[in-house]
């Protein structure tokens, strides 16, 4: 106690406080300090951008992904998010970011089991370059709980923690199957659904791309009012391992840059990409025909992008939208993903990577350039 008091009184603060009244004598020393302390604040803020690990972009970085776009700057926060690397150390992300859904109009839902590395890829993807602010994330008995990941996102390009909620469920041997099922219906939408104009019901290995300059949310909207319309589906684009055995250094955006050709009729891996995965209103949710589509009240239908009825397939087209799936990955990734199996049980088949490496591919590098 009597040390910590003689250490305050002492202390640099202190004295500093008092020096006006001792009178004439000090005011030229309180020049001269207040001029000290100026030039220190100056040579700090010279410093700042060699502290970042490019030369390049050394001007305050938010204003120049905006420039091209006619996204609104005005928001404190996504001036702040724009400065950062991830993994290539570029400071200005790629492509400009949208406004973020601070209202959260639009949340996702996602099932996910002992992936904290493609959890951290897609919160940061999902968070940046989609605007989302709320993530459900039901840990289906992780081991440990994801929870207790100490950061997602590489800072500056970090995934603050309130825009994620976390519930952890305990894996039981008997528990009623599908069980993703009741995970979108009981978990989210019954407990989160109301605070959300719609919700995503996507996995970890989904990345959605925005192929023309309306964003997620402008591009919900325009449904909105729309009552026909009780959820919109998005098709696949699946990507294939391109011949890696091993997972690759780089995030799976990076690693993965070759798809399957869209091939709607027939029966090989192109039909992979006739799936859909679906953006629901949550007032009009009722209940989950499978993992791909949700049954919608009051006479309303699942729509694709060109507005046309659909059901967990429609023909694929990727104008609007498109969901990037990396359904393999690399060989290693593939058995990995078999021994976890999916919350419905299911297990991914070696005929399944035999089809989706035997079909026709193509150079499909829209997320690559991705940052963060
Ligand atoms: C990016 O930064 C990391 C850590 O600071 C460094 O090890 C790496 O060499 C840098 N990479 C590039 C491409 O500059
Ligand atoms: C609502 O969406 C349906 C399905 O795409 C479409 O047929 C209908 O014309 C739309 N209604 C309005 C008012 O835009
Ligand atoms: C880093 O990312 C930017 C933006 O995606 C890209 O244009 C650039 O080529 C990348 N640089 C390297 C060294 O990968």
């Amino acid at each position: 106690m009597a040390h910590l008091q003689s250490l305050s009184n002492d202390s640099w603060f202190h004295s500093i406080a008092f020096i006006p009244r001792r009178g004439c004598k000090y005011i030229g020393f309180c020049a001269c300090l207040a001029f000290i302390l100026l030039s220190l604040t100056w040579l700090r803020d010279i410093d700042k951008p060699i502290d970042k690990q490019t030369s390049t972009a050394s001007s305050p970085p938010p204003q120049v992904p905006f420039k091209e776009f006619a996204f609104s700057s005005s928001d404190p926060e996504s001036t702040l998010e724009d400065a950062g690397s991830i993994p290539n150390n570029s400071t200005v992300a790629f492509p400009p970011l949208p406004p973020p859904d601070d209202e959260e109009y639009v949340s996702l839902c996602l099932a996910i089991r002992d992936q904290p590395g493609d959890l951290n890829e897609f919160l940061a993807h999902y968070y940046y370059h989609h605007g989302i602010r709320r993530f459900y994330v039901m840990d289906d008995g992780s081991d440990p709980p994801l929870s207790y990941t100490p950061n997602f996102g590489v800072p500056p390009f970090a995934v603050p923690r309130s825009a994620v909620t976390f519930t952890y469920i305990t894996r039981v041997p008997d528990r009623p199957q599908p069980f993703q099922h009741i995970i979108y219906a009981d978990y989210c939408i019954k407990n989160f659904g109301e605070r959300h104009t719609w919700m995503g019901f996507v996995d970890s290995d989904e990345f959605l791309e925005m192929r023309r300059e309306t964003t997620l949310v402008d591009w919900l909207h325009q449904w909105e009012n729309n009552d026909t319309v009780g959820a919109l589906s998005v098709n696949w684009i699946t990507h294939n391992s391109g011949g890696q055995l091993k997972r690759p250094q780089s995030d799976t955006r990076k690693g993965f840059g070759r798809c399957v050709v869209d091939l709607p009729k027939s029966n090989n891996a192109g039909d992979e990409n006739s799936h859909v995965k679906s953006f629901a209103k949550t007032a009009l949710f009722d209940g989950v025909n499978s993992v791909h589509y949700m049954r919608t009240a009051d006479g309303s239908v699942s729509v694709g992008e060109k507005g046309d009825a659909c059901g967990i397939k429609r023909p694929p087209t990727h104008d609007m939208w498109a969901l990037h799936h990396y359904s393999v990955k690399s060989r290693e990734q593939f058995l990995e993903k078999q021994q976890r199996g999916s919350p419905n049980n299911h297990h991914a088949a070696g005929e399944f990577w035999d089809r989706i490496e035997g079909a026709d591919d193509y150079e499909c590098p829209e997320l690559a350039a991705y940052v963060p």
